[in-house]
């Protein structure tokens, strides 16, 4: 568990956070954010699902001892993006959100970070994730974290927009994980 200070500028007080892995008893809270800042919203199956998959890259953050943000991923396996033909384990972040008033603080960089972390620890070496085009909160923090479009995927969500796949090779010391497997 890692603990950071809050210094936002609309913060009047100084506050700490903390990333702590998932737990079950999370679930209404995570589920409300999702809710409140995404589109696409999940049935609870679906959250635990994720959780007992992968359970070191299934995040909270807490302020206060209140749940801000999360973030929750898959493993999967597939081709890589970077190298022809070559099969490779990859980490995919399925959703991520902090609450409105917690935002520009560096939360969200923190649960991308620390779930790419969780995914390493599963031996992922590549990173992707789906993103609407009209995102560009979240293209801008991708792309700080080193995240690129990959491809455009057409008509992706339901509603019709469409999403950029964004991907990213493992590339700090702190994701040198074990990879073996
Ligand atoms: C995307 C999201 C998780 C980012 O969370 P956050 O805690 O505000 O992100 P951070 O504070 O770590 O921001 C990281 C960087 O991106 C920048 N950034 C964040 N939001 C931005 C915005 N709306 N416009 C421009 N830059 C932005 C930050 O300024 C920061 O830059 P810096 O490193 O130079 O300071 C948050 O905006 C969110 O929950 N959005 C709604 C849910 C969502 O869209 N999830 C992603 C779906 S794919």
């Amino acid at each position: 568990m890692t603990e950071s200070r809050l210094t936002g500028s609309r913060q009047a007080v100084t506050e700490t956070y903390v990333i702590r892995e998932f737990l079950k008893e999370d679930i209404d809270n995570v589920m409300r954010i999702n809710q409140t800042c995404l589109p696409e919203n999940y049935p609870s199956s679906f959250f635990l699902g994720l959780y007992t998959h992968a359970p070191k890259a299934f995040l909270t953050a807490l302020a206060n001892g209140k749940i801000i943000g999360y973030i929750m991923c898959r493993i999967e396996r597939g081709i890589s993006s970077f190298k022809r033909a070559f099969p490779v384990k990859k980490g995919h972040i399925v959703s991520v959100a902090v609450l409105h008033d917690y935002r520009f603080r560096g939360i969200g960089t923190d649960l991308i970070n620390q779930g790419i972390e969780g995914m390493v620890s599963y031996g992922a070496v590549e990173f992707f994730l789906e993103v609407r085009k009209s995102n560009a909160a979240a293209v801008t923090v991708y792309e700080k974290l080193g995240f690129e479009v990959g491809r455009v995927l057409k008509g992706y969500y339901r509603d019709g927009e469409d999403a950029y796949l964004m991907i990213r090779q493992k590339i700090n010391a702190s994701e040198e994980a074990d990879t073996n497997d």
